[in-house]
């Protein structure tokens, strides 16, 4: 290694911390031993060591006794988390979320830099298998893939669908699995299924602009429930609601709810559960971020927690194998056939072909292949993002810090309006998702949303060094 011999432990700190930065040693992953990175360095051992206690020094690797040294998960860090949410205690219309439909439109654009809307980058998605998957179907399924799929959908899937949510903590028949087309008519469904027009639906304070969209097609009234940035809704927060307003539903997302990243511990998930069973208001269940845990196992949903039949289970696979294929399914315990008649009555069947597609795919075991890869991704994607905020933004930004998921919440200092933040950075090729499409009420004037699921490359280095610029110039 070249240099001064004094600072050679210094030049070999800085190269390790480049391959750190580079995801070659992501989080949580081991070092090479000293003797190894002695030779691929071609300095001493006793070098390696004093590189290894500056990194150590500087939080970015961890020693762990008799087995070296790793990558810590959270290897800096980072400013400090957003405020927990206080919205106002009131019910209140949902009305304009038309903007909604120019950032996922803007977000497809060819060149636009996409860290609008929450979808993965083709890179990420195993594709190569899936496309086996599509490609063996007609052998396979011999010609049902042509046919309709009537509700529930086809047995196969359900019965895949049924083997994976034990993984989830909830052992269920595949009779109780509908699928739908993405969770986002899973959602709407079970809204449908417990709800009059006019209703009230107790929502997570910041929540996903998605929910706020189906709220506003069925006429009914959201309810923002104080929020924690890490946890979620506290059942000392929901109690209150239901005992001030009719509630006649509750719609959360407790793993790496979007946009927070938030994840309920499973005594919160369980309190959440039986309060709301207590009180005998339906709780509808987002989990389409649950496999994407950093780390294995996943945790359990929250409908592994109840006994009554009262929780509304939606998920997909779209954040997973790919939203282009549009499989989600409910699992919506004693509101089962209601579901089903209202999927029906609503949208006939389910494409087939996708259904028996992804019905091989987890079968042949490539889902659980796939997960383990991508939830290192994810992580290193995260923070990467996450280290180029705390780099470009202004100071006093504040963000999340998500244990799974591919999106990060910003806190920017008051003076940012995010919705002008928002179209200038679009006027540079480049999509954010503002706060204020995250609350009905309007709140979250100065949030945004960013999605990490892209490839690392200059080009986006580069474009969140030019909105963290102009996120600068607003807050000065
Ligand atoms: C939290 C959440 N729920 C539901 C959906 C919709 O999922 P799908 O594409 O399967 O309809 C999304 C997509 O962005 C989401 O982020």
């Amino acid at each position: 290694m070249e240099g001064p011999v004094g600072h050679r432990y210094e030049a070999v700190a800085r190269a390790l911390e480049a391959a750190i930065e580079a995801g070659v040693h992501g989080p949580g992953d081991r070092l090479p031993g000293v003797r190894k990175l002695a030779a691929q360095f071609g300095v001493s051992v006793s070098t390696v060591v004093a590189a290894e206690h500056l990194l150590e020094d500087r939080g970015l690797i961890e020693a762990r006794p008799r087995s070296g040294y790793y990558v810590r998960r959270h290897p800096w860090e980072p400013p400090e988390r957003p405020a927990p949410s206080s919205p106002a205690n009131e019910p209140v219309p949902v009305t304009s979320q038309a903007l909604v439909l120019r950032v996922v439109q803007a977000a497809g654009e060819p060149g636009m830099v996409q860290l609008g809307a929450a979808v993965p980058h083709a890179d990420f998605l195993p594709a190569r298998g899936l496309r086996r998957a599509f490609a063996g179907v007609p052998a396979r399924w011999g010609g049902r893939e042509l046919d309709y799929a009537f509700p529930p959908g086809p047995y196969e899937l359900r019965q895949q669908i049924a083997r994976r949510m034990a993984d989830a903590g909830c052992q269920i028949t595949p009779e109780e699995v509908v699928v739908t087309n993405g969770a986002q008519e899973a959602l709407t469904l079970s809204l449908r299924a417990v709800t009059e027009p006019g209703d009230v639906v107790a929502i997570e304070s910041p929540t996903f602009y998605g929910l706020l969209q189906a709220i506003e097609a069925l006429g009914l009234r959201a309810l923002e429930i104080p929020t924690d940035p890490d946890e979620g809704i506290a059942p000392e927060a929901m109690a209150l609601a239901l005992d001030q307003w009719p509630v006649k539903a509750a719609l959360l997302m407790p793993n790496f709810g979007n946009p927070l990243g938030h994840r309920a511990s499973d005594e919160r998930k369980r309190a959440l559960v039986e309060l709301l069973e207590d009180r005998g208001v339906p709780l509808i269940e987002d989990d389409v971020y649950g496999d994407l845990a950093f780390e294995a196992p996943r945790p359990w949903a929250a409908r592994a927690f109840e006994t009554r039949g009262g929780v509304l289970y939606c998920g997909s696979f779209s954040k997973t194998l790919s939203p282009g294929l549009r499989v989600g399914w409910a699992v919506p315990g004693r509101f089962r056939d209601r579901v089903e008649y209202l999927k029906y009555s609503g949208s006939s069947s389910t494409p087939a072909w996708p259904g028996f597609a992804v019905a091989d795919f987890l079968e042949r075991g490539g889902y659980d292949r796939y997960l383990r890869r991508v939830r290192g991704d994810y992580a290193r994607a995260v923070d990467r993002v996450s280290r180029a905020v705390a780099r470009y933004f202004p100071p006093g930004t504040r963000q999340t810090r998500p244990t799974g998921g591919f999106v990060l919440w910003l806190e920017l200092p008051e003076a940012v309006d995010a919705l002008a933040l928002y179209r200038r950075a679009l006027d540079e090729g480049i999509s954010i998702a503002p706060g204020p499409l995250f609350s009905p009420s309007g709140k979250f004037r100065h949030h945004v949303r960013l999605n990490c699921a892209q490839p690392w490359d200059a080009r986006l280095e580069r474009a969140l060094a030019r909105l963290g610029a102009m996120a600068r110039e607003a807050a000065a």
